[in-house]
């Protein structure tokens, strides 16, 4: 018998794809090493931080059977954490910004998560969600701790959401044999740069690791965010994140929505990995960094999600 009885065994494990088709056709010096999160169930990277949030808080005690489980999420870790709470038995409250895509909201929705959506600040721009909406949201979903005695994931502020993402770090230094010379990575909470820089550079302290930011919100590169927003989903907020560890930033790359949305199309085109903004920004950051620093290296990154989650937004058009 070959099976398993349970979705979650399915999260984790994802395949490490040399990206070769796209070296022949952007012809940058090196490697890049896509891992391809995109293939997790609920399409994305924060499946792995879902799981490894739910299931330290039970270790904890701080989550118990019959509790809801709360989240201020832009839709990743919203989907994450509806699919473990679905096959876990718990009530999942979502709360999100409306500047984020459908798409997660329809899925969350289906999974069995109650959606609360939030309005973006006045002016704001659909698509663009800001540090001020964020910060609407999580006004939202502390209400909703409040109303319902349940356990708030808190993933800006949960150490286990880069203690899952160390995981990820393990297994590519495993999968690509311990030939990994510097890793990329478009910062949102920053549960995956602390994370699997901190798993890298345990096995090799040489490993560079880079923070990727949208052109016009860099605060990692000493920028003051210009406010004009950026279609990058899923991070570049503008504002640094406690999870992470200065120490581990060796540099910055930013990249412009028309570099991400370029990169995310010659991915599908010659690689067939169908990925969103954010993996576009990844691998895009990762050439310019063979075209410059990083000359002649193997460099990591996250395929962070699947571009089906962006239909909606003119990504493929
Ligand atoms: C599509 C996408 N890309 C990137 C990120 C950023 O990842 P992290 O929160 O680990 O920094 C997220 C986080 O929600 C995401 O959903």
């Amino acid at each position: 018998m070959n099976y398993i009885t349970d979705i979650t065994q399915t999260i984790g494990g994802t395949k490490l794809l040399r990206l070769d088709k796209l070296k022949e056709a952007w012809g940058y010096d090196g490697h890049i090493y896509a891992k391809l999160e995109h293939m997790s169930p609920g399409f994305s990277k924060k499946d792995r931080i879902a799981l490894g949030m739910i299931e330290e808080a039970e270790k904890r005690g701080a989550l118990k059977p019959g509790m809801a489980v709360i989240e201020a999420t832009s839709g990743n870790t919203g989907i994450g954490l509806a699919i473990v709470c679905a096959a876990k038995g718990y009530r999942f409250i979502c709360v999100m910004s409306k500047g984020n895509s459908q798409e997660r909201v329809k899925m969350i929705e289906a999974l069995g998560g109650e959606i609360r959506l939030i309005d973006q600040e006045p002016g704001a721009k659909k698509g663009l969600v800001s540090g001020a909406d964020l910060a609407l949201v999580m006004e939202a979903a502390k209400a909703a701790v409040e109303e319902t005695g349940g356990f708030y994931v808190e993933q800006f502020e949960n150490p286990d959401n880069s203690l899952a993402q160390e995981k990820m770090g393990e297994e590519i230094w495993e999968q690509s044999g311990g030939t990994i010379t510097a890793f990329a990575d478009f910062v949102g909470t920053g549960g995956t740069f602390a994370g699997v820089s901190k798993s890298l550079k345990s096995h090799n302290p040489d490993i560079k690791c880079y923070v990727v930011e949208p052109e016009g919100s860099a605060v990692y590169s000493g920028k003051e965010p210009t406010g004009t927003g950026h279609r990058i989903q899923g991070g570049g907020y503008g504002v640094e994140q406690s999870l992470v560890k200065k120490d581990f930033i060796d540099g910055t790359v930013t990249v412009s929505d028309d570099e991400a949305v370029k990169a995310v199309g010659d991915l599908a085109r010659y690689a067939g990995v169908f990925a969103g903004f954010s993996s576009g920004a990844n691998v895009r950051a990762a050439a310019k960094l063979l075209d410059g620093p990083e000359k002649g290296g193997n460099i990591a990154v996250a395929i962070n999600d699947c571009g089906l989650k962006y239909m909606s937004t003119g990504l493929f058009e």
